[in-house]
């Protein structure tokens, strides 16, 4: 309690906390009187103004020279970062290259801000955002490709034609392009499964899951038989991430050593394989690095699943044998653009899937580090791709409760200290305002550990499990039509646009308008051609 009241102190609420007299209105900054030390990291062309006003009429000249391209986008890769609020970019620019650093989505030329809550809550969870982003209807919290009509965990509404939503991973097939998701999460998780699944509870991901709370396994299919049985997922030429578990029956190890979860006897992975092979079609089945970089380029279809559970974080990965985001962003890029993908385009999604788990866990350094991977993974699909054909979107799907605050020294380690409180005790740059570290007012935070892949940020409430939040995230574009996101979008407008600039779907393109604008001339043409004619 005390310690809520002294947060609230720092918020200026300081009436219900103390006297009047404490909060001096004219001295609402009392903190920039403290006398810079000598630890403000100096940049010494920044101490004139020929430096910020040359940096400012670059970026006209380079805006001056971006004109908008409305090519119909043949390939299309949407990057999602779980959770990455906007409080985690800035904190992750000081972490890895200081204030004025730009992670690789901060370059794109355009950008809008996307507004995330769910048809019944506020704040959203990475079910209803993914059918939002993907499928383009919102819906209920922790549902997937059904509409709002659907309740948790009612079967029979989630099997009707009229509640199912497609998504733009089934749009893009329908037209024929080539198809995958990519995630560090569990392939069968709430955002990669916004691709594929229709669900009425996002953790029915096997059979043993749906019987659990009480609903037929056999009639209400789970989220890794819809992968592997249905459309769009079976039709995936890429299916990389985590989660070998949910595809095998529980007395089946895996290649970890950890038992499978399913218990209607099934083994999906190699019915994926038998499958896939029995279609005439190159499916290779991958489980580590060495084979997922050794793939040839004209694989049909891989399913890479390189852990039990969820990916490692990056920090705790063996490099030598599990891919980083970034490999696995090339390897899908290699195989979604080969074949018939190199006729009609692809549509990937990819997402970095931890930072989500490091905030949750208020281990703030591993969020801002799975941010770093999640940049490193879209500079390679920037790399390897046209902005002439190709439209990458990068987004998030919502908010955390952190927040980036004090007035540290410019270059002071984003982990650190912020100065003190009035109690002359050590404050964070970083607070969370719930989770599993509530904040103890009798802690010297000066003292401890922070960097430490493993240290908890300080929260204002006690939660095992920090939350969400529901401010609105940033959506970054480059590429055919990338210039229709700009401004504050509901969510689902997303893969609206996405379809409307790669020609799929059944909402407007830009091949149907300009299919009308043909026919507009057509007719006054033809009346014409008849006039001379006659
Ligand atoms: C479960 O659903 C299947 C398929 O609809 C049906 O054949 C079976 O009888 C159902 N089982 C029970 C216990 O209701
Ligand atoms: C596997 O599932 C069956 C059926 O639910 C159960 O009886 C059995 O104890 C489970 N085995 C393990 C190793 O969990
Ligand atoms: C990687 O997987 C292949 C099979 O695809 C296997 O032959 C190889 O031994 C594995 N490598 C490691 C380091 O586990
Ligand atoms: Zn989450």
């Amino acid at each position: 309690m005390f310690a809520t009241v002294l947060l609230l102190t720092f918020c200026g609420i300081s009436a219900i906390a103390r006297p009047e007299a404490a909060f001096d209105e004219d001295h609402l900054h009392p903190e920039l009187n403290v006398e810079r030390t000598g630890s403000v990291r100096a940049v010494t062309e920044e101490l004139s103004a020929t430096f910020w006003n040359g940096n400012a009429q670059n970026t006209i000249l380079k805006k001056l020279t971006k004109k908008p391209i409305e090519d119909v986008a043949k390939n299309v890769i949407m990057f999602l970062g779980d959770g990455m609020s906007i409080p985690t970019l800035a904190a992750t620019r000081v972490y890895y290259g200081g204030e004025e650093a730009e992670l690789a989505f901060e370059k794109l030329p355009y950008t809008a801000l996307s507004k995330t809550y769910c048809v019944d809550s506020q704040t959203a969870d990475s079910a209803c955002s993914a059918t939002a982003y993907l499928a383009g209807v919102k819906n209920n919290i922790g549902m997937i490709g059904v509409t709002a009509s659907v309740k948790k965990n009612d079967c029979d509404a989630m099997l009707l034609e009229e509640n199912m939503v497609e998504s733009i991973a089934k749009w893009s097939q329908d037209v024929g392009k080539r198809t995958g998701i990519v995630t560090t999460s569990t392939v069968t998780d709430a955002s990669p499964a916004g691709a594929y699944a229709k669900i009425a509870n996002r953790d029915w991901q096997t059979d043993a899951a749906v019987e659990a709370s009480g609903a037929n396994a056999t009639k209400c299919r789970d989220v890794t038989y819809q992968l592997v049985n249905w459309a769009p997922g079976k039709h995936f030429n890429v299916i990389l991430g985590g989660g070998t578990r949910n595809f095998l029956n529980n007395d089946t190890v895996d290649k970890f050593g950890s038992l499978g979860k399913r218990t209607d006897g099934l083994d999906l992975i190699n019915q994926w394989i038998a499958d896939r092979t029995a279609e005439g079609r190159t499916a290779e089945y991958v489980w580590n690095r060495t084979s997922l970089l050794g793939l040839s380029e004209d694989t049909d279809y891989v399913l890479g699943l390189f852990s039990s559970s969820y990916m490692p974080y990056n920090l705790e990965r063996n490099i030598y044998t599990v891919p980083s985001l970034e490999e696995m962003t090339e390897t899908a890029i290699k195989i979604a653009r080969k074949g018939n993908g190199a006729l009609n385009g692809y549509f990937l999604f990819i997402e970095g899937g931890r930072i989500d788990h490091g905030h949750h866990a208020a281990w703030a350094k591993k969020a801002f580090d799975e941010t770093v991977e999640f940049s490193k993974a879209v500079q390679r699909a920037l790399d390897m791709t046209s902005e002439e054909d190709t439209l990458i979107v990068v987004t998030s799907d919502h908010a955390h409760t952190m927040s980036v605050a004090g007035y540290p020294d410019r270059g002071n380690p984003i982990l650190g200290a912020a100065g003190t409180d009035d109690n002359g005790k050590t404050r964070l740059t970083i607070n969370y305002a719930n989770g599993p570290a509530p904040v103890d007012s009798s802690h010297d935070y000066g003292i401890d550990n922070r960097d430490d892949d493993n240290y908890r940020f300080p929260s204002v409430s006690y939660l095992s499990s920090e939350t969400h939040g529901s401010d609105d995230v940033g959506i970054f574009a480059r590429g055919p039509w990338a210039h229709l996101f700009t401004g504050v979008l509901e969510e689902n407008t997303i893969p609206h646009i996405m379809a409307y600039a790669s020609c799929v779907g059944d909402g407007l393109t830009a091949c149907s308008s300009t299919i009308r604008n043909v026919a507009s001339l057509a007719l006054p043409l033809l009346t014409f051609v008849l006039f001379i004619y006659i």
